[in-house]
């Protein structure tokens, strides 16, 4: 017989839903916030696929304790949310880099609201929307912003860390590196392998150095960082192809894990990029190695690579994919998180702090969606992970993306990653089918 997945985790266990700041809160120039570089990147032609912004979002700004109670409904444990730097200081430090106490009030409530309610506080200090006075000044690429990130970190641990049960320096320091600074399809836009990899340097470094500062301040909040990670596989089974993955693993995963765990980068890259490699000075590995009591996951697909470095297509091959074209393929999350276990030994517990899938959501039945696809996409990966869970992998926790539909970045509105329903034109909110699935899984876990 086989056991009931929600048998599988311990009643120790975190359940959440996640978001971040500039994807849900709007009111984009309220109460003092200042402009952060995806306001500056949203307004470049052609930039973001239905050319809209952050301006109004989920206006999650103006509907704060509706969307708590709305957490709440869900039966979770905790929620992941991330504070707009730009909001607590609107110039980042750039120039005389004021507190902006109404900005910080609002992060004060929504600690609070979920305190009344009983869940737990999981904040991200970065989740993309640096300040553009800080952008200006050079941004992640200028070593001055590590210094500025940390004195950020204390302001905020300063103000609502007595409340947190989890506090991530940086999310997905990759995206932010090689999406943001190489390719240029997200904020802010810039394409340079060098400047990519000083970038992902000193999103390492400001992590660690944070951290240390934290604990040094008496920060007893558990820390950590979340990496966007997938297991890399040849897609065949050619030396070359083989040789192809490896490289794309160091790159991708072990560029970002072996400084953080092993405190030094893969030679193999180091040879690789050449002078393109990052500026370090002397203590910088030791700082980015600083023990951290966490790591976070984000996991969507895997990576399959080939020698001749063309794009893997899974929905050519008709393997199944989400309605962002990735593919799913929920055995890769087993894999990498047994994969990390062994690279890694002594790592911290691992929290999967975002998985969840984009559909089309076009089947209304009953005033709400019914959305099997997502469903069964949350259902295969939680099954997933209590894989790895059986290999001995310590999993804390894990938290679905997204509480609900929000500004998908170069997507923009197009896509729709939450298990709640949200109708832009009239802001309603309404449970998918998903959502309740999660919650009547939680349910059944809890009993
Ligand atoms: C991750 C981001 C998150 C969301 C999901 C779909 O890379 O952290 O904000 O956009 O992808």
């Amino acid at each position: 017989m086989n056991t009931p997945l929600h048998r599988r985790f311990p009643k120790s266990f975190t359940w959440g839903v996640a978001t971040s700041a500039f994807q849900i809160e709007g009111a984009a120039r309220e109460d003092g916030k200042g402009e952060s570089i995806w306001d500056c990147f949203c307004t470049v032609p052609g930039a973001i696929a239905d050319a809209s912004n952050g301006d109004v979002a989920c206006d999650h700004y103006h509907r704060l304790d509706e969307d708590l109670d709305l957490i709440a409904s869900l039966g979770v444990s905790c929620y992941r949310f991330s504070i707009a730097w730009p909001r607590v200081q609107p110039d980042g430090g750039a120039g005389h880099g004021a507190w902006n106490a109404k900005g910080m009030d609002f992060y004060k409530r929504l600690v609070d609201g979920l305190h009344k309610r009983g869940i737990q506080a999981f904040a991200t200090l970065n989740h993309w929307d640096l300040p553009q006075a800080l952008q200006d000044q050079g941004g992640w690429a200028a070593r001055d912003t590590v210094h500025r990130f940390v004195d950020y970190a204390r302001h905020v641990n300063a103000q609502i860390g007595a409340g947190l049960a989890g506090l991530t320096t940086h999310n997905e320091p990759w995206v932010m590196a090689v999406l943001g600074h190489e390719q240029g399809s997200f904020a802010p836009g810039i394409k340079s392998r060098a400047t990519c990899l000083q970038v992902a340097h000193h999103l390492l470094l400001s992590h660690g150095l944070a951290m240390k500062a934290l604990r040094a301040d008496g920060c007893k909040v558990p820390i950590g960082i979340v990496l966007n990670l997938a297991p890399s596989e040849p897609a065949t089974d050619s030396a070359a192809d083989a040789a192809a993955a490896h490289r794309e693993d160091a790159r991708s995963r072990r560029w970002y894990a072996d400084p953080l765990f092993k405190g030094c980068y893969p030679q193999e890259v180091l040879d690789e990029v050449g002078a393109d490699a990052p500026r370090i000075e002397n203590g910088d590995m030791q700082a980015i190695a600083e023990p951290m009591d966490y790591l976070g996951v984000n996991y969507y697909m895997r990576s399959v690579v080939s020698a001749s470095g063309q794009a893997f297509d899974a929905k050519a091959r008709g393997l199944p994919v989400s309605d962002m074209g990735w593919e799913i393929y929920p055995r890769g999350l087993t894999d990498l998180l047994t994969l990390l276990h062994r690279d890694y030994p002594g790592m911290p517990p691992i929290y999967v702090t975002e998985n969840g899938g984009a559909f089309k959501d076009a089947n209304w039945q009953g005033g709400r969606v019914q959305d099997d696809d997502r469903l069964a996409f949350l259902r295969d990966h939680i099954t997933a992970m209590a894989d790895a869970m059986d290999h001995g992998v310590p999993m804390a926790g894990y938290m679905v993306w997204s509480l609900m539909d929000n500004f998908e970045w170069s997507s923009g509105y197009l896509k729709r990653f939450g298990i709640v329903h949200v109708d832009y034109a009239t802001q309603a909110r309404t449970l998918k089918a998903s959502a309740e699935w999660y919650r009547d899984f939680l349910r059944d876990w809890r009993s």
